[in-house]
């Protein structure tokens, strides 16, 4: 039986005031951005925008309560 990864967040060089989808579905195959496979799901992607541009650790795991940031809870 092969094990699964640990989910780690994820470093993303994000652009100013561009705006991102963030999967809330765990669906996507682009984690932890939306791909659009949420189609069958009542779940939408969390979109969102940061304020300069710069590396971001984004959740890969869902245990954030500071979505789409991680904060550690993994
Ligand atoms: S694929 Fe998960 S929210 Fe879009």
């Amino acid at each position: 039986m092969t094990q699964k990864p640990i989910p780690t967040p994820k470093a993303c060089h994000l652009t100013k005031d561009k705006t991102y989808a963030y999967c809330t579905c765990n669906k996507s195959e682009d984690r932890p951005f939306c791909d659009g496979n949420h189609k069958d799901t009542v779940r939408k992607p969390l979109l969102f925008k940061i304020p300069e541009t710069e590396m971001i650790f984004l959740c890969t795991c869902g245990s954030t309560q500071n979505a789409p940031y991680c904060d550690g809870s993994h």
